[in-house]
């Protein structure tokens, strides 16, 4: 997928630049960096780290787990889950450029054994060498057009009783307005799968996952918004690893889910 891959390789030098701009706040990313301090760029999706922790709070991790998430960005989730329940966790993410960030970042914040990362295409899925403990895929189902396939590999990689989360945005039922592009998940409407989340709740069920519950996150995202414009800026945004059209991107988004297009879906389910 071509499309999807240009879109997100639009940066050189995530790693550098994030480094760049931890030493401009102060920081030394060679003694250490908190991983809460990154979350402004490496928690890729609406609602940063409060959705993130939204979304994993439902699936049963504990110390013990070994857990996936599809479409892993720069790993700021998977630190977060690494970090707040001492499991491990094993991102897979279509980038080169975000896998060597994500690494990076991991040794930045000493979390190099609880996380690992792999290049890799989660549209051909196949992690049946173990039995994974709960999955996470977070706005990453709005670039693969085949969601059976995808859970029915997510269901392979599963132990019976495994969760899998499920953070996108999905499209509103009865709404077919032409979205504004770029969007922050595509540059064009060739790379925007959106889907209803009575769709991915079908798909989920004819893979053989049953739904444990189906969240709307309008309010959080919301108030995660708000906070931020009202907050202090840091030299640390999505910028730095979009690049330059990053606010465009944003603000087609925002209007999307403002006018109601478009909403902001937790899924969990169960294997
Ligand atoms: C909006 S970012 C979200 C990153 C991360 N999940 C987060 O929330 O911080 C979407 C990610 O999905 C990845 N992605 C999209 N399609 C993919 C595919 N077919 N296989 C693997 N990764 C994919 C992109 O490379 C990008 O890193």
């Amino acid at each position: 997928m071509p499309g999807v891959a240009a879109h997100y390789g639009r940066v050189r030098g995530v790693l550098d630049q994030i480094t760049a701009a931890l030493e401009s706040m102060g920081l030394d990313p060679a003694t250490g960096v908190d991983p809460a301090v990154l979350a402004p760029a490496d928690e890729f999706h609406l609602g940063g780290h409060e959705a993130t922790m939204a979304l994993t709070a439902s699936l049963g991790i504990d110390i013990d787990s070994a857990v996936l998430d599809v479409g892993c960005g720069l790993g700021g989730p998977a630190r977060e889950m690494a970090r707040t329940y001492r499991c491990h966790v094993t991102g897979i993410d279509l980038s080169p450029e975000f896998v060597y960030a994500a690494e990076g970042l991991s040794l930045m914040t000493g979390m190099e054994r609880s996380t690992s990362f792999e290049v890799g295409d989660v549209t051909v899925l196949d992690r049946t060498d173990r039995a994974f403990d709960a999955a996470t895929m977070i706005h990453v189902g709005m670039n693969v057009p085949d969601k059976p396939g995808l859970f029915g590999a997510i269901a392979a990689a599963l132990r019976p009783g495994g969760r899998f989360g499920i953070y996108d945005i999905m499209r509103t039922a009865g709404t077919d307005t032409d979205l504004a592009f770029p969007l922050p998940f595509a540059s064009d409407e060739n790379d925007s799968h959106l889907a209803t989340s009575d769709e991915y709740v079908a798909a989920l069920e004819g893979a053989g996952i049953s739904i444990v519950h189906v969240i709307e996150r309008s309010d959080l995202v919301g108030r995660v918004i708000r906070r931020a414009a009202d907050g202090p800026r840091t030299a640390l945004n999505l910028g730095l690893v979009m690049g330059p059209e990053f606010p465009a991107m944003f603000s087609n988004l925002r209007a999307a889910v403002e006018g109601g297009f478009v909403q902001p879906i937790e899924i969990v389910a169960e294997k």
